[in-house]
């Protein structure tokens, strides 16, 4: 393998799933940021390699193959296809996929474990305290108790059990003054930064050695020559990320050494400890470097409540797959998840980003555009000899956008990073309606064909931009450019050059996104539309629906707030229910004038609330059309005022 420097390669992990069941979308979510980032790389014409895979030993697995009446082996098997296959459907290009079964992993863990016996870093003791299944942690740290006296996990809450048993141990105290040097010296060890506060404070209260087998299971790799024991799951389990590109195989050390260490580890709060104590501390017993980073993520939350399969309230990603499409999925997650906050699921949130953010913004200008070309026989653009000053401006902004987005998306801070992507669009989107391209067709030829080139290269530069998220989109966006996808070079120096010189040659593709209520019209046609666990839930009963008072009324009087560039201020007769004041935020679409005298339909039992320091009194309907612009909703034909809608 060819000596490459570092900034030339990128090797990215995410964690290894507990086979407990068939993926989520909380495992896929990982899974989705270590391709976009691996993505990110190849964009920046580095070798990249994208490592995950699954986690098979221990007690928790063991546990729910007996509860299943499998052998372990067997039970974690079934679930194999399930996880590639969801993989695959969301287009993640990882290049290799690790079980913890696998016999290259299994036999390099009793090396390492024989390495640090010899060494002296791993001892024979006995470990009596206790012990969370569910998190497969050994609490050390004083605990939180029930009622019961129960001692409880710190951090899942769950109710613990008491192991007494022999063990090894690794002298995990050994390291601690080392851990923290380290992390003083890596400040941007973890992003973000908040989070290695956390560690240090853990550390400084003192590391105890950590117990590292179990004898209690046998569902594990055996102890080098010990085999009463079995490697505890987090000693196996982390050794993943070197065993995975060579570590103690044969004929791999060339391998091992190209891509190790790691740059960027992947994966959520609730083991972070994992990685950023006991992972460096075994790496430095093994003297191994230290993986570069880690980027660590909230959770998905159902209900505000993390989405997990023993809560009961998991997404089925292959379920949203069939719905929407992969990479619209992939959009939302990256797009509306905080990297590091928690993030609530929710289908509307969903819908909205593809409707609005997608089909509307991105697809439309596509579309308008193409179509605009074929229309005035357009269908090669050249760039002109120069550029007029509106079009200097925006592809200054362009420039700009692209220094942002890079900024962002080298801490990982993806949502940020497209909504900076997002205000560009909206820009390109007002440019091309500003400069009315198809009254220009018929007057100035010369200026109208700018203004495809210069949208022709916004859009250009959007859709590479956007290729680590979704990727056959993008390249379906290029493809109706007419323009090259070549990933050898490094393509965001390139677009950083603000060379725009391209040639487009237009082809007509279908729109780009589908809006899912249009989707769901054809859909109805076809096979029922399948239900997402969390939607089955959200059905109401009809007692729900008539606890909401919805009411025709007339608009008598409408005026601006003043203070607010959305709010409009109603007073509305809404008959036996009485005059209601009520504010919608309207202003962007409607005049006052244009709503007096109107019937509209009001929600009349909201409690009332204070918007600008004035009450409201209920909330008025409306409906967001094609155009993105608010339509009020109404009745058909005039009806007296009060009348329920039911
Ligand atoms: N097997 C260990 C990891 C070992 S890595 C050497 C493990 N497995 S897990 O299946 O419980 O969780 C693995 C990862 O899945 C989490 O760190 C996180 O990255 C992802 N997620 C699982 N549920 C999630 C959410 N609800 N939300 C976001 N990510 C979630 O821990």
């Amino acid at each position: 393998m060819a000596n490459l420097s570092d900034s030339k390669k990128f090797y990215v992990t995410t964690p290894i799933y507990y086979v407990t069941a068939k993926p989520h979308l909380g495992s896929l979510y990982s899974t989705v940021l270590a391709d976009v980032v691996s993505r990110w790389n190849k964009l920046k014409g580095k070798k990249t390699f994208f490592v995950t895979g699954t986690d098979e030993h221990g007690q928790k697995v063991a546990n729910a193959a007996e509860k299943a009446g499998k052998q372990p082996k067997e039970f974690v098997d079934s679930f194999i296809d399930a996880y590639k296959s969801v993989f695959k459907s969301f287009e993640i290009e990882n290049d290799h996929f690790i079980r913890t079964t696998d016999p290259y992993h299994e036999k390099a863990v009793q090396q390492w474990l024989k390495m640090l016996i010899d060494k002296g870093d791993i001892y024979k003791g006995f470990y009596e305290g206790h012990y969370c299944t569910q998190c497969e942690l050994f609490i050390k740290e004083k605990s939180q108790e029930n009622e019961e006296k129960t001692v409880l996990c710190p951090d899942c809450g769950r109710e613990t059990e008491i192991v007494s048993e022999e063990c090894y141990f690794f002298r995990l105290s050994k390291y601690q003054d080392k851990l923290l040097k380290f992390y003083e010296e890596n400040p941007d060890f973890i992003a973000p930064k908040e989070r290695l506060k956390e560690v240090i404070n853990f550390v400084k209260s003192g590391l105890k050695d950590l117990s590292i087998s179990r004898t209690k299971i046998t569902w594990g790799i055996p102890f080098p020559g010990d085999d009463k024991h079995v490697a505890y799951v987090w000693a196996d389990a982390l050794n993943n990320y070197i065993t995975a590109i060579g570590y103690g195989q044969e004929g791999k050390k060339e391998s091992f050494e190209f891509w190790w260490p790691a740059d960027l580890h992947i994966m959520a709060k609730d083991i972070l400890r994992f990685h950023a104590i006991y992972w460096p501390a075994f790496l430095m017993a093994s003297e191994l470097l230290l993986p570069k980073r880690m980027l660590v993520h909230g959770w998905i939350t159902v209900d505000k409540r993390k989405m997990s399969k023993s809560f009961g309230n998991v997404v089925d990603p292959v379920e949203l797959e069939k719905l929407y499409g992969p990479e619209p999925v992939r959009y939302y997650l990256v797009r509306q998840m905080a990297i590091t906050q928690d993030g609530d699921f929710s289908i509307e949130d969903l819908e909205q980003r593809i409707s609005s953010d997608l089909a509307n913004d991105l697809g439309n200008l596509l579309n308008r555009m193409v179509t605009l070309a074929y229309k005035n026989d357009a269908k090669v653009v050249k760039a002109p000899k120069i550029w007029s000053e509106s079009e200097l401006e925006l592809r200054g902004e362009c420039l700009n956008m692209i220094s942002d987005f890079q900024t962002y998306m080298a801490d990982y801070q993806f949502h940020m990073a497209l909504s900076s992507l997002w205000k560009f669009i909206n820009k390109v989107n007002a440019y091309f309606h500003a400069k009315e391209p198809w009254k220009l067709a018929k007057t100035d030829r010369d200026a109208f064909l700018q203004v495809l080139s210069a949208t022709g290269h916004s859009l250009r530069t959007i859709a590479i931009l956007l290729w680590p998220i979704m990727p056959k989109k993008m390249e379906l966006l290029l493809n109706s450019l007419g323009v090259k996808f070549e990933l050898e070079k490094d393509l965001i120096q390139e677009l950083s050059l603000g060379k725009w010189d391209e040639t487009f040659m237009l082809q007509k593709i279908d729109m780009l996104f589908v809006k899912p209520e249009q989707k769901e019209k054809k859909m109805d046609t076809e096979k029922e539309k399948p239900v997402l666990e969390k939607e089955k839930k959200d059905y109401i009963k009809i007692d729900d629906f008539a606890k909401v008072h919805l009411v025709v009324g007339t608009i008598e009087q409408a005026e601006n707030v003043e203070k607010s560039n959305k709010l409009i201020k109603l007073q509305v007769n809404c008959g036996e229910f009485g005059k209601k004041q009520i504010f919608a935020g309207v202003k962007k679409f409607y005049k006052p004038e244009e709503l007096v005298g109107k019937q509209g339909i009001f929600v009349v039992n909201l409690k009332p609330r204070k918007i600008m320091g004035m009450e409201s009194q209920g909330m008025m309907l409306f409906a967001e059309g094609d155009d993105g612009k608010l339509q009020m909703a109404t009745v058909s034909a005039s009806v007296p005022n009060g009348m329920r809608l039911r």
